[in-house]
């Protein structure tokens, strides 16, 4: 609807007319992205809703269900990032957000427990103080995808501790554990002490727990350790490394399971290195060099793959700051 149009009768909809109807009346704001995403949607809810022969009962499970995962969010729960994680939306969304170049290092999801309370730690500080947790050197490098170092990268590092829970799980905490901030020194190297990761399930005494029970999934995640990294000039690397041959190596149940994320655990053979780093012959080593994105490189391929979705589904487009709306005179 053009701006400044009188609104459209809306009047004696039926279920082949309802969704040009609804789209009319919501085109009137002058927010063409907004525009854009809640027509498709209204789309695709209607079809929902038209395709399965949705019932008025089943409908109102849905919101009931929906209901309860906002009811159940906290300051230190969020159902909803959970509901998106184990529908797999989060994974598409951070692909499409952040795609990654050949050779750059691949995004996995975020989930509910990142914080921004963990300390700064110093290169080769401790991060995770679980004294049943068996203790893993782990040794970085960051680059760009032409292999020159990143220093001054910022890096959060979280995990669980050894039974599997993070550190806002627990009610009576001291402070964050697990968890830690650390800085890429001149040579893109970062190093730090944590301990070996295990697998655990994403919290599933609420809605979305039930929501797998009924659907006979299982709620683990196989081991994994969490990085973000964040540096002026890059786009933002949201990711984890995952232990090869985890029993949940293939079934994770949020999907974020990379085949070029997953590390062997190694062994600390090497005297001199034992010695530079203060660890134990023998102990757990876990090593990866992470390849960041430059945001100019991130938003050419952005730009590049949504022109190629756009031309696939058969939009004319055009870009609104680097997002794609319908092309309508
Ligand atoms: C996590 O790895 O921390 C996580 C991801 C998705 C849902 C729950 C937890
Ligand atoms: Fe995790």
């Amino acid at each position: 609807m053009a701006e400044g149009a009188a609104p459209p009768s809306l009047k004696d909809l039926t279920i082949d007319n309802i969704t040009e109807n609804v789209h009319a009346i919501n085109s009137q704001t002058p927010n063409l992205r907004l525009k854009f995403i809640l027509e498709r949607t209204v789309v695709h809810l209607h079809d929902l809703a038209r395709e399965t022969r949705l019932t008025t009962d089943e409908w109102m499970t849905a919101i009931l269900f929906l209901t309860q995962v906002g009811q159940i969010c906290s300051d230190v729960r969020q159902e909803f990032i959970l509901l998106s994680d184990v529908l797999g939306l989060s994974l598409l969304v951070d692909s499409i957000d952040h795609p990654k170049p050949k050779g750059s290092t691949e995004g996995t999801v975020l989930g509910p427990f990142h914080t921004h309370e963990a300390q700064h730690e110093s290169l080769g500080g401790t991060i995770s103080h679980d004294p049943e947790g068996e203790k893993l050197l782990v040794l970085c490098t960051v680059k760009d995808v032409d292999g020159n170092p990143i220093p001054g990268a910022m890096i959060d590092v979280w995990e669980t501790d050894s039974k599997g829970f993070y550190d806002v799980q627990y009610a009576d905490r001291n402070g964050p554990d697990g968890r830690a901030v650390l800085t890429s020194d001149d040579k893109g190297d970062f190093w730090f002490k944590a301990i070996v990761p295990v697998p655990y399930p994403i919290p599933h005494d609420g809605p979305v727990g039930k929501l797998l029970m009924h659907l006979k999934r299982h709620p683990y995640r196989p081991s994994h350790m969490h990085f973000m990294f964040k540096k002026d000039g890059f786009d933002p690397l949201i990711t984890a490394l995952y232990l090869r041959n985890d029993p949940y190596e293939s079934t994770d149940a949020v999907f974020g399971v990379k085949n070029s994320l997953l590390v062997d655990i190694q062994r600390v053979q090497d005297p001199e290195m034992a010695n530079t780093y203060g660890v134990e012959l023998g102990s757990a080593l876990m090593t990866y060099d992470f390849v960041l994105v430059t945001d100019k490189a991130a938003a050419d391929l952005r730009r590049e793959k949504a022109e190629e979705a756009m031309r696939k589904i058969g939009f004319k487009y055009r870009f609104i700051d680097d997002l794609p709306v319908p092309d309508v005179d």
